[in-house]
Parts: C-alpha cells; sequence; structure tokens
C-alpha cells in the first residue's frame, strides 16, 4: 500500500502512527476502517468534540529467538508485526548474535525457543544458552517478559530449553507476564493464540484504545496452502548396493510451472502417508476394523506411530484404564513408552475404545524435512532428495519410519508428492571465491551436492574440500559417481572419505579430520567456511570436538583456547551446521 504522505492534515508522529496501522493493516482490515469512517461520519459521531491525543513513541520490545529450523525465527517476525500493532517497537535477536549484557537494557522481552537434540539448544544458541544459564548472567530485575516454547511431544525432554529459559530469566529477577505456552509440532494455532495474549499484556497502557484487533484464530498447521507443491517422481534410485543393509533413495522431483526458489542449503518438507499395514494393526488391535473413514483419515492425516506421555495421559483420562493410570501415578509411564509407538499402548493395555478416542490419542501427521541435493542452476525444475529409509526393532516388534518408507516402499517413479519449501539462510554457500570444507557422512551429504552443483555451474573460484563416510566403500558410497565427476572438473577440490565397516576398526569422519588436520586448519586460517551436516547425536559432536583438538595439535593451544578457536569460527558464521 502506498504511505500516508507527509502532506496529509496530521502531525509528523500522527503520520507515522498511522503508517504503521494502515500500512501493514490487510485488505480486509483496510475495508473495515474506511467504512467505519464512513459510518462515523455519517452518524455525526465524528464531529464530538474530543481532547486533542498526544502521540506517544512506541515502546521498545525485544525478541530474542533461538531456533534451528527456522520456526521459532518465524514466529518471532510475526510477534514483531502484531506487536507494532499495539504500539510496540520490536527488536528481533537472534539467540545467536545476542550479548547477553544488552539483555539489561530492556524493558520487554519475548523469548521463543526451540528444543534440539535430546533436550538441547539449537546449535547456533548454545554460547549464548549457556551463559545465561551460568553464573556470570546478568540481574534482569523488573523485566518483564514472557516465553514461548517450541518443541515435539515425542521427546522425552518435551520443551525443556523454553522451560530453562522460563525458569532462569524469573530467577534473574525477571517479571514473567505473559506465562509460557509449551507447542508441539502443530504449533500454528497455539502460537497464533499466545502472540496475540501476549501484545495485549505488553502493550502499553491505554494502547488498546488505537489498535486494530487482529484475528489470530487458529490455523490448522497440515491444512492445504499454497505453499505445498505437487511434484512427479523422476527417479527413484536406491543408491546402496542390493548387498547393503541400508536402503538410501535418490528421489527427483519434477516440477510443472517451475520448481520452488530453492537455494543451496534449504530443505523441502514432505507430506508423507502412513504404511496402510500398520494402521489396519492399530485399528483392528483397537476394535475399530471395520471404520473405512477412520482408516482413511489415519493413512492420509493423523500421526498413529508416536507415543508420548500426553498420549499415555490422555489414553488413561478416556478409558480409566486401570494399569495405564497405575504406570503414571507409580511414575514409570516416561521409560515405558522409550522404544514404544501408539500400536504398543493399544495392544498392551487393551480395552473398548471407539473412533473419538482413539483419534484423541493422536496429532497431525507433519511433514518431514529432507535436505536439497540439487542446485537448481543444474537441474532447472528439478529438486533431489537422498532420503534413508528408518527401520529398527524394539520390544520385539519391527519398525519403519513414516515418511522415509513411505519414500522407500510406496511411492514410485512416475507418482506425485507433496513437498514444501523450508528455507535455511543459516547454511548457505559463502562468497564463490571463498574456501568450503564440508563434512556431511551419510545423508548428511545431500547438501554437499548441491554446493558442488551450484559451484560448478556458477564458475565460483572457491576450493571445496568434502569428507563423506558411511559404512562400507562398495556398497554404501552415495553418489559416488557425482564425486568423481566433480573431482575431474575441478568443482570438487579433494574428498576424504571413511568407511566405518571396511576394517576392523571403525574410522569415521572425526578420524579422516584428525588425520587432515593440518592442512585443515590452514584452510581455516586463510578464509574457509566449515559445514557439517547429518546425524546429531554423536557425528556432529565427534566433529567438532575432533576439530577443537586440531586446533590444540596444530598450534600447540591449551584446550581452552582451542576451544576458543572453534567458538570464534561459530561467532564468525564459518562453523555452520545442519544437523537432526
Ligand atoms: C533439516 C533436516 C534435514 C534432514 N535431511 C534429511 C536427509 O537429507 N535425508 C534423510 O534421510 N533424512 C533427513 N532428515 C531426517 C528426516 O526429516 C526424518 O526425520 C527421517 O527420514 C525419519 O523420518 P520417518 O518419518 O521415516 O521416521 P519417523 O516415523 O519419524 O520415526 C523416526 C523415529 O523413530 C525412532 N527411531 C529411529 N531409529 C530408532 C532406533 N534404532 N531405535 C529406537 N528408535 C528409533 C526415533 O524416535 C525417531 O525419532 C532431515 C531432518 C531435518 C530436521
Ligand atoms: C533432530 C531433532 C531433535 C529434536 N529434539 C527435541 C527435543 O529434545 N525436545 C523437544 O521438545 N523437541 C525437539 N525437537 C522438535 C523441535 O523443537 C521442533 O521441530 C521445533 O518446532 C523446531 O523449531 P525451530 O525451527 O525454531 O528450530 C527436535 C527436532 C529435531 C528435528
Amino acid at each position: 500500500m502506498l504511505p500516508i504522505p507527509k502532506t496529509a492534515p496530521f502531525a509528523e508522529e500522527e503520520i507515522d502512527l498511522l503508517n504503521r496501522v494502515v500500512g501493514t493493516a490487510s485488505p480486509i482490515q483496510r475495508a473495515w476502517l474506511a467504512g467505519f469512517l464512513a459510518g462515523l461520519d455519517a452518524s455525526g459521531a465524528a464531529h464530538v468534540p474530543h481532547p486533542a491525543a498526544s502521540a506517544r513513541p512506541a515502546e521498545p520490545l525485544t525478541i530474542v529467538y533461538a531456533s534451528e529450523s527456522g520456526n521459532s525465527e518465524k514466529l518471532a517476525g510475526d510477534l514483531a508485526k502484531a506487536a507494532r500493532k499495539y504500539g510496540l517497537k520490536p527488536t528481533i535477536l537472534d539467540m545467536a548474535d545476542l550479548e547477553l549484557s544488552a539483555l539489561t537494557a530492556a524493558k520487554r522481552l519475548v523469548v521463543i525457543a526451540a528444543t534440539w537434540g535430546e533436550g538441547e539448544p539449537p546449535g547456533r544458541a548454545v554460547r549464548v544458552y549457556n551463559e545465561l544459564m551460568g553464573e556470570g548472567a546478568p540481574r534482569l530485575d523488573g523485566i518483564e517478559f514472557g516465553v514461548l516454547a517450541l518443541g515435539d511431544t515425542a521427546y522425552a525432554e518435551f520443551c525443556a530449553i523454553g522451560k530453562r529459559i522460563d525458569e532462569r530469566l524469573a530467577a534473574l529477577g525477571g517479571k514473567r507476564v505473559v506465562d509460557r505456552v509449551d507447542c508441539d509440532l502443530d504449533f500454528a494455532g497455539p502460537a497464533a493464540h499466545w502472540i496475540g495474549d501476549a501484545v495485549k499484556v505488553l502493550a502499553p497502557p491505554n494502547a488498546g484504545g488505537q489498535v486494530i484487533e487482529v484475528d489470530f484464530g487458529i490455523k490448522p498447521a497440515a491444512a492445504p496452502s499454497n505453499d505445498i507443491f505437487e511434484a512427479e517422481i523422476v527417479e527413484h534410485v536406491d543408491l546402496n548396493s542390493s548387498r547393503s543393509d541400508k536402503e538410501t533413495v535418490h528421489l527427483a522431483l519434477s516440477f510443472e510451472g517451475g520448481a520452488p526458489a530453492y537455494e543451496p542449503g534449504d530443505s523441502l518438507e514432505l507430506y508423507a502417508e502412513n504404511d496402510p499395514s500398520y494402521v489396519d494393526d492399530l485399528l483392528k488391535a483397537a476394535g475399530l476394523s471395520g471404520d473405512d473413514r477412520l482408516r482413511g483419515e489415519f493413512v492420509k492425516s493423523r500421526d498413529v506411530t508416536t507415543l508420548s506421555l500426553k498420549a499415555v495421559e490422555t489414553y488413561a483420562e478416556r478409558t480409566g484404564h486401570y494399569y495405564v493410570k497405575k504406570l503414571i501415578a507409580d511414575g514409570e509411564a516416561k521409560e515405558w513408552i522409550v522404544g514404544r509407538q501408539l500400536i504398543d499402548l493399544v495392544t498392551n493395555f487393551p480395552i473398548a475404545l471407539d473412533a473419538d478416542k482413539l483419534r484423541a490419542l493422536t496429532r497431525p501427521l507433519a511433514p518431514r524435512a529432507y535436505s536439497i541435493a540439487s542446485s537448481r542452476r543444474e537441474v532447472g525444475d528439478e529438486a533431489h532428495l537422498l532420503v534413508s529409509a528408518v527401520r529398527y526393532a524394539s520390544h520385539g516388534r519391527e519398525r519403519k519410519g513414516v515418511a522415509s518408507n513411505y519414500v522407500a516402499e510406496r511411492v514410485k517413479r512416475g507418482g506425485r508428492v507433496r513437498v514444501k519449501l523450508k528455507q535455511n539462510r543459516h547454511f548457505g554457500l559463502p562468497a564463490p571465491d571463498k574456501n568450503i570444507i564440508m563434512v556431511g557422512p551419510g545423508t548428511g551429504v545431500a547438501p554437499f551436492r548441491a554446493f558442488v552443483q551450484e559451484r560448478r555451474a556458477t564458475g565460483a573460484s572457491g576450493k571445496s574440500w568434502l569428507f563423506f563416510g558411511d559404512r562400507t566403500f562398495t556398497h554404501d558410497f552415495l553418489y559416488q559417481l557425482d564425486w568423481q565427476d566433480a573431482l575431474k572438473d575441478g568443482a570438487l577440490t579433494r574428498m576424504d572419505v571413511a568407511f566405518s565397516r571396511d576394517t576392523p576398526e571403525k574410522v569415521y569422519v572425526q578420524h579422516k579430520i584428525w588425520d587432515r588436520r593440518a592442512e585443515l586448519v590452514e584452510w581455516l586460517d586463510s578464509g574457509a567456511y566449515f559445514y557439517v551436516c547429518g546425524d546429531a547425536k554423536a557425528m556432529a559432536k565427534d566433529v567438532r570436538a575432533a576439530l577443537v583438538r586440531a586446533y590444540a595439535d596444530v598450534k600447540t593451544l591449551a584446550p581452552e583456547a582451542a576451544e576458543q578457536a572453534v567458538a570464534t569460527l561459530e561467532r564468525e558464521k564459518r562453523y555452520l551446521q545442519d544437523v537432526y
């Protein structure tokens, strides 16, 4: 919308205020306002003299987000937008860039924090999070605050980081004015409500009279949206040999009318369906085999595998099952659910269920993220994914990951899938002349195929070095031919590989990093960027520890100084990771 001109018959501050309110209003809000003012004139009410209202300067609001995959960051933006409408002047800060001492000057503070790993802060936020929890954290006496926590009830440490930050801010003297809300994967509705409530509480007094009420009504998280693309599968290839115990599918998707505008480092969220045979077993166990409507709904749109503590509690509440109630009362439920799924609850503690009771134990089926393994500059209207089938056994039952087995077993070449772009502006390529080091074992190598393709297509002059690892050279060398070609044409300068099961002693990428430590540190000293992608539980931590040891050894540093050297890389955003 065009801004209200400076020549309008209002004071400069008032024009500013109007632009802030009307400029960001939706067409519906503007139409309402126009109608309201017209109605006011028609009724004559506008001629009633009012005392002149002075335009007060907007009150500051500090919004800090701790995010890995961008959800908290996006909500911070939503909050800022809503806050402006309530006479607040928001400043958004990534926790990764925060100087903790700056918080003491804040008057009002909102923290939106996700939990990662097993109850850990998002990678980029670790340093500041530890400072906040540490003894040196500044007092925050009287600062009004609220915390919104993002998480996933499938994890034992549900929203642990949001919970700890909330407690910590209070312990440091902050005044909690908005109660924390802990959001599950379908966070859109609860988060929008929380934001709507929070801005009202945090708004300066009397701001209520000057605002446009915004409808933050619940939006279903998995609802079809324009952002969802349907793509045709044009390649579906298992990159492991038939003698490998793994199955890793290279999936090439073709988009009619253009691929989503992705960049190297971005992911696609894939909307999968459940395994119909799992749903059949679940319905049979629940005595609901004949319910075809429920079957269809469960296959397509409900998370019927995750067993959260909340689901166990709901089961106890809705069915009154004696032994489930006892499990909770004895404090054993949290341990019991480890490695189990919904079907274990229903088969181990059978009781008459109806469709509503069973549905109440489930949540919407969330899409799964997959790093994009291609560059649009090389593949045009396609996007490539690399999907490893998750299969394991626990508590005497064979289990299959929902989305990865949907890809591996149930979609075929010529079929269609639904995906949504998930951008990651924290994992992009640097300037073309910068050198890059990429550490990506297993499916962690996917984004680096995109990096290498992009650098080839753009003729980037920077050197690139890839560390890859998997189980065996013969059966598990993902994209082997691609790397050979890239080494030949110069898109890849060098490559080190670690195959853990080819030698009696297991060799992983971190061992290769150690072996090559002198050159690695030299690359980093001359400005190279260091990227890590893949397993978060062990690999990412081991790689970081190996790099710290490499610095200590090559530069003869004390362990603390070597740690500082890697922390400096992180601060400079030259140590970047996308781990899961
Ligand atoms: C940003 C990002 C990028 C990603 N990129 C890729 C990628 O490029 N390629 C890729 O393959 N994946 C990638 N993933 C992971 C992917 O999103 C899915 O998590 C993965 O495919 C599993 O999903 P699923 O639906 O098959 O399994 P789910 O149905 O979600 O089941 C997985 C769950 O099963 C349980 N589980 C798994 N193994 C075991 C075991 N051995 N013992 C006990 N329990 C177990 C765990 O609770 C685990 O959370 C990425 C994730 C993120 C966040
Ligand atoms: C690898 C991985 C680990 C996670 N660990 C936890 C966890 O321990 N506890 C939790 O509540 N949520 C966990 N989550 C869920 C995230 O917190 C959730 O997806 C959140 O919306 C991410 O927000 P962000 O995009 O701002 O990072 C995890 C998600 C992933 C992919």
